[in-house]
């Protein structure tokens, strides 16, 4: 038997096993991950190891650098997964691998490593949509939570609505027309000169600040769920050039506050509104910008205003790590997706 048909038939066994316990990686921007995940729902071990030391010098991250780096970690960091797992690579029932979106050299460390290991102990590899990895997150915090439900995707390179309709399957509700959440705030942190990364920065120097300190404009894109942030991205920049022109320091926190306010209003207009007028049974969010203080805080006074039950990832698995991979791996399993050793990396891979 070729390996592809050995995996095709342990996927067909997995399917009808109680317990199926999935390694899996995450290489697919500036953190390497692993983690043993059971049945979709548990955790068994998740170990991330942030390389935000290294990009920090540079403000953002460097793409050659991160590849380097997922090359150097990804076989500790996958050893460690197993170990503080108790299990031996033998034990692993399958591997799965974020494909894409992402960097395409900091994919194709991870894709081939995977793709390695489960060549080498014939073993199926479920490749992973990194953002249907965000989404799953949700499913290891809420046991009770399964489709359909709206979530709300907002991360460094996304910003949409979807219905998830099942374990796999999507509707785009909405998107951004322009910048992604993550990708605002990481803008407006570098205008008010914080260190990469920016969004987590604002949210906390936010705290302290006035949130109507500056007015802001209030995106209207045509789309009646989409969004679009690059409007109040300017309008910030020209307040914060205005005061440097005339020599006033920048009040950091109260602009922080001020342009949180601004992004977070919106992402939880369009949401809420979302949810209720396609009758959505709950909200969900995921994706890095989901561990916003203000986003928690305001949707779910909305969502509770709207009698919508809201579900939101705990803080850790809101960015990335691998746990959320070999979430969304176990339902791709159940449906009898596996890879083939043709499996390459997909930096632009959507979800909808
Ligand atoms: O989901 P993620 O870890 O990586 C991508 O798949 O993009 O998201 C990273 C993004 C960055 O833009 C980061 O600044 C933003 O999420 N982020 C936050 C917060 N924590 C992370 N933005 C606002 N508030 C936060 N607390
Ligand atoms: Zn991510």
């Amino acid at each position: 038997m070729t390996y592809e048909e050995t995996a095709r038939e342990t996927v067909a066994r997995l399917k009808r096993q109680e317990k199926v316990r999935i390694l899996a990686l995450e290489t697919s921007c500036d953190e390497t991950a692993a983690a043993v995940v059971e049945n979709g729902r548990t955790i068994v071990s998740n170990v991330v190891f942030s390389q935000i030391d290294l990009h920090a010098l540079y403000g953002g991250v460097v793409p050659e650098i991160a590849s380097r780096a997922h090359v150097e970690a990804c076989d500790r960091v996958v050893d460690q997964a197993v170990k503080e797992a108790g299990m031996t690579l033998a034990d692993v029932d399958a591997f799965a691998v974020t494909y894409g979106p992402g960097l395409v050299g900091a994919l194709l460390t991870g894709v081939n490593c995977m793709k390695g290991l489960s060549y080498a102990l014939g073993k199926p590899l479920i490749p992973v949509n990194h953002i249907e990895g965000h989404v799953s997150a949700n499913y290891l915090t809420h046991s009770d939570l399964e489709p359909p439900f709206v979530c709300l995707v907002v991360s460094g390179g996304h910003s949409h609505l979807v219905q998830v309709t099942d374990y796999g399957e999507y509707r785009l509700l909405g998107q951004t027309m322009d910048d992604a959440a993550g990708e605002a705030f990481d803008k407006a942190a570098r205008v008010l000169c914080l260190p990469y990364p920016g969004g987590p920065r604002i949210d906390a120097l936010a705290e302290e600040g006035d949130p109507h300190y500056l007015t802001l404009p209030h995106p209207h894109p045509d789309g009646r769920y989409d969004y679009s942030f690059s409007g109040l991205k300017t309008a910030f920049l020209n307040a914060a050039h205005k005061m440097e022109q005339k020599g006033e320091e920048l009040p950091k926190a109260d602009m922080a506050a001020s342009f949180r306010y601004a992004v977070v209003s919106a992402l939880v207009e369009k949401a809420v509104l979302a949810a209720k007028e396609t009758g959505a049974k709950c909200l969900a969010m995921a994706g890095g910008v989901s561990a916003n203080r203000l986003l928690r805080r305001m949707m779910q006074q909305e969502c509770d205003k709207a009698g919508i039950p809201l579900y939101m990832p705990k803080i850790s698995l809101c960015t990335d790590n691998a746990a959320m991979i070999g979430s969304a791996a176990y339902y791709r399993m159940l449906r009898g997706e596996v890879a083939d050793l043709s499996l390459n990396a997909q930096p632009s891979l959507r979800l909808v």
